[in-house]
Order: structure tokens, then sequence, then C-alpha cells
């Protein structure tokens, strides 16, 4: 099985108004792992799955999509932003039923053999009874799957995942939790996931990085980083010691 390195950032500097964000760095995710990003809020999180996403260009540094260097806006690369999926907190459904949603981005893409991929993405959320319903009558746990369902209807390589279970109620989280899992190991896709919900960085995980004070402080395997971290700060960040 291919678990060679997806999508790489190199030397990432990041600010806003003067104010430094990311500063110097650097991370790569594979085919097959699903890196989960942790750190206090505000540290950058998001901003570096916007950087990873081509929606942000950076002040320095360099994304690799597949070993291609990513444009950025201007010089947007639509190519490598097609085989790419971001999933945030809140989903923003088309005034459409959930069915044509899903089958959007097919549509967009020319992909052939909608109707049976449309129907596999919602039954891998439990939603195929509701694909003639008005998106915006679903509740937002409904919602929230829809949405994974479109972001992953056309195989996307990568998907970026930003806090895309908040606010959710355990069934619904558990449901996306086991849909993330699924598209990890039948697709072999490469995910990156940012949550300040440590248990779920535990629970899904494969691996695991501490984003703080502008960069990566620590890397490694989900389990040590929770049970054996090298770094001080990491250890206070996951044992919920750190203040902030
Ligand atoms: N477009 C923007 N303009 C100005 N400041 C921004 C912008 N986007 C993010 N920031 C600032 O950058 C910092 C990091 O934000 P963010 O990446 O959203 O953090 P996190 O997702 O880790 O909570 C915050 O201080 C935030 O206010
Ligand atoms: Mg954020």
């Amino acid at each position: 099985m291919n678990n060679e390195v997806a999508m790489r950032a190199k030397g990432i500097c990041k600010g806003f108004d003067g104010k430094s964000v990311l500063e110097d760095l650097s991370v790569s995710v594979s085919h097959g792992e699903l890196l989960a990003i942790i750190g206090p809020s505000g540290v950058g999180k998001t901003t570096l799955l916007r950087i990873l996403n081509g929606l942000l260009e950076p002040d320095k540094g360099k994304v690799y999509f597949m070993k291609e260097p990513l444009g950025f806006e201007h010089d947007c690369d639509l190519e490598a932003r097609r085989r790419m999926a971001l999933l945030s907190q809140k989903p923003y459904p088309l005034m459409k039923n959930v069915w044509d949603n899903v089958a959007y981005p097919l549509r967009l893409r020319d992909q052939k053999e909608i109707d049976k991929k449309v129907s596999d993405a919602l039954e891998h959320v439990s939603l195929l009874e509701t694909a003639d319903r008005k998106a915006s009558t679903l509740s937002s746990g409904e919602l929230q799957r829809m949405a994974f369902a479109r972001a992953t209807v056309f195989e996307p390589e990568i998907l970026l995942l930003d806090e895309f279970t908040a606010h959710l109620d355990p069934y619904n989280i558990s449901v996306l939790e086991d849909a993330v899992d699924w598209y990890l190991k039948e697709k072999n896709a490469a995910i990156v996931m940012v949550t300040h919900n440590l248990f779920q960085a535990e629970r899904i995980s494969s691996s695991t990085a501490f984003l703080f004070d502008g960069e990566i402080i620590e890397r490694d395997r989900t389990e040590k980083i929770f049970n054996e971290p090298e770094d001080e700060r990491t250890e206070a960040f996951v044992s919920g010691e750190m203040v902030f």
C-alpha cells in the first residue's frame, strides 16, 4: 500500500497585522495517516489548514501536494485543490435537497456514476433516507454528516478537518468519527484533523502534532504523545495543566 508523503509544508511563516502566528513551521502527512493537530486556542491551527488547502498564502515557505509545489491565489492551483477537501465546524449547505448537495462536487468535476457515488456517500453517514429533503430541514448533526458526504464523495486524496465535530452530540460525533476512520482505511487517504478535543485525537488519529508558539513542538505516534511526550510543554498540554 502506498504510504508516501501526500502533503508537506516547509518553512511556513505567517502573520497578521504585524503579529507572527506561524514561524518556520514544517509538517507532512502521508497516505493512510490521520494526523491530529492539537494546541491551545488561537495558536494558528486553522491558519495552518487554510494554508495547506491553498486558501491562504504563507508569507514564507512552500506547500507541496504530491511532491509538486502548490500555487496560491492568483496562481491558484485548481487541479490540486480539486483533489482535497476541507471540512470545518460550520457547514454551508446549498439551497437544494440533500442528494443534490452531495452530487454537486461530482458534477463540478464531471465525474461519472453520480447516482452510485452519492448513495454510497449518504449511506456511510446514515443519511440515505433524507436524500429528498431540503438540506435546510436537517438537524445540525445531520447537516454536518451531509457536509462530510459532500467533502468525500469525489474521493479527495487529502482531507482536512477543522474542529469538525465541535458542538455536536455524542451520537453524531460517533457517526462522523466512524466515517472518517472508514474513509482513511478504504481510500488510503491522508487526513489532517485539527481538534481541541484531546479525547478525539486519542480515539482516531494515528499521529499527533502539538502546535505551540508558532511551531510544531513535538510530533509522534498518538499513543506516544499522550503517554510519554518528550517535551514538557506537550506534557503540560495533554495533561490539562497548561493554562491558556
Ligand atoms: N484573517 C485574519 N486576520 C487577522 N488575524 C487573523 C486572521 N486569521 C487568523 N488571525 C489570528 O491568527 C491567530 C491564529 O488564529 P487561528 O489560526 O484561527 O487559531 P486556532 O485555529 O488555533 O484557534 C489568532 O490570533 C487570530 O486572531
Ligand atoms: Mg481554529
